[in-house]
């Protein structure tokens, strides 16, 4: 052999990981996609960006991150790589089509940044064996089991809380009723965490039964002590109708003019707070110094500030249950 294949091919392989944000989209996905670039290239490890989500993995959309790519995306919302809801991923033709562009691709591991839905295409991926897979939660509805809070989600609270403070401005100004429509599909943690940063009366959430006649009593209990005005958080899960169908419900019962606001996408986008960008920036380290220590098939999160690892199946299995004391808190403060 001559001398310089010999040396090409005694030169060892440069470890190549592949990133990709799936789902809804959080505040801090970026600052993460950044952290693990970075992280990575200290240790002289190539990441690959693989865009719109499992979409981008099974198409083979790629594009290599270097350490200046990532430049300047630490402070914006939303996802540089893209996302997507991805159904291809669901089926195994999707799965074993992945696997393919992985090998073919060079790229030994894989990072997801995303929420339940990317856990469970993630689950797959990693059971098959073909590949070594590390999650990153990040949703704003922070309702991934096994970390204490997911990326994305106190940018979304404080963005709620913003708006809730306008809206308490023009509900005391006029002596109104209002409800208040926050994101989670199926969970009310980001109605927990409003409802007490914004002072709410009541808050209606997925995790405990909503009788109106119930709540327009306490309402009018409420307002018949001398309150001014009064405020209602509603997560979206609540009900397949939204809040418009409770707060037409209880406004035939309470006697104060009401209005109902959805506040929707607005949650999802925006700069990321501090909190945000130091656990994206945390999480995304972690990733990849587990997956360098031989580490996988699990998210990485924290509990009470301590790094954890929860395998991926319990992530999207297991049911992350809301804070009792939180809740109680609340009801104890509202008058
Ligand atoms: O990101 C989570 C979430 O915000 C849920 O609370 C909400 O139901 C859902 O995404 C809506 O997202 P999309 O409009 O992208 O389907």
């Amino acid at each position: 052999m001559k001398r310089e294949n010999k040396a090409m091919a005694t030169k060892t392989k440069m470890k190549k990981i592949g990133v990709l944000t799936s789902g809804g989209d959080a505040p801090g996905m970026n600052a993460c996609i950044r952290a693990i670039v970075r992280s990575a290239s200290s240790k002289r490890v190539e990441i690959v960006g693989i865009r719109r989500g499992y979409w981008g993995l099974i198409n083979k959309d790629m594009i290599p991150l270097g350490e200046m790519r990532v430049s300047g995306i630490l402070q914006r919302g939303g996802t540089f790589l893209d996302s997507e809801r991805c159904e291809d991923i669901k089926t195994s033709e999707g799965i074993e089509k992945s696997i393919d562009v992985l090998k073919s691709s060079g790229i030994d591991d894989l990072i997801v940044i995303g929420g339940d839905g990317a856990f469970r295409a993630a689950t797959k991926l990693a059971e098959t064996g073909g590949v070594k897979v590390i999650g990153i939660p990040a949703t704003i509805d922070n309702d991934v089991y096994g970390t204490d809070f997911s990326i994305g989600f106190d940018t979304a609270v404080n963005t709620a809380l913003q708006a809730i403070d306008r809206i308490r401005d023009s509900a005391e100004s006029l002596q109104m009723l209002f409800f208040v429509e926050v994101m989670g599909r199926s969970r009310g943690f980001i109605a927990l965490a409003v409802g007490i940063a914004g002072g709410a009366n009541e808050i209606l959430i997925p995790e405990t039964e909503t009788n109106i006649g119930a709540l327009s009593q306490r309402l009018e209990k409420r307002l018949s002590k001398g309150l001014k005005s009064a405020l209602v958080v509603v997560a979206e899960g609540e009900t397949p109708d939204g809040a418009r169908s409770i707060a037409e419900k209880v406004g035939k019962k309470v006697n104060i003019e009401y209005r109902c606001v959805s506040l929707g996408h607005v949650q999802r986008g925006g700069a990321p707070t501090a909190k945000d960008r130091i656990l994206a920036s945390e999480l995304g380290v972690a990733a990849v110094y587990e997956l360098l220590e031989g580490q996988h098939g699990v998210m990485v999160g924290e509990s009470g500030s301590t790094p954890t690892c929860t395998p991926l199946k319990d992530t999207w299995g297991k049911r992350k249950e809301l804070d009792p004391h939180l809740l109680e808190m609340l009801h104890t403060l509202a008058v």
